[in-house]
């Protein structure tokens, strides 16, 4: 869904229980914001600009996904294993379009629809599944 209102400001119903993880989806919100609002600027600067944001946001998901994964894990979440199917999906998906940016010809309409569902479908979605198996593990 090609909805710029997806990407508004954190909101408290977001959460997903744990602040640790809170603050990496922040993060992460914050990124995908900056990589929409930069991508449509062509000079040089503003493609640099992307291309540092989307390499940002390739590293941070990395942590993130560990350290959402671990803490699943010592949960005991029964649902560990299609989770970690999820993030290994959206992490393939993500490494495509860093290599076609990388090589200029990155889809960019479609590296939106990408965050925005990420964003809905799967923290809003799927993280927030894990809220009441978390509750307590640090
Ligand atoms: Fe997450
Ligand atoms: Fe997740």
């Amino acid at each position: 869904m090609m909805d710029q209102k997806l990407f508004t400001q954190w909101q408290p119903n977001f959460s997903v229980g744990n602040p640790i993880l809170d603050q990496q989806h922040k993060k992460l919100l914050s990124l995908c914001q900056q990589a929409i609002e930069c991508m449509s600027d062509n000079s040089r600067d503003g493609v640099s600009l992307f291309h540092h944001i989307l390499n940002d946001l390739s590293e941070y998901v990395d942590q993130h996904f560990q350290t959402e994964e671990a803490l699943l894990k010592a949960s005991g979440y029964p649902l560990l294993d299609k989770h970690k199917e999820e993030h290994l999906e959206y992490r393939l998906k993500l490494t495509d379009f860093l290599l076609s940016a990388t090589l200029g010809e990155i889809n960019k309409a479609g590296l939106h629809h990408y965050l925005s569902g990420w964003w809905s479908d799967h923290i809003l979605g799927s993280d927030k599944q894990y809220s009441g198996f978390i509750k307590g593990v640090d």
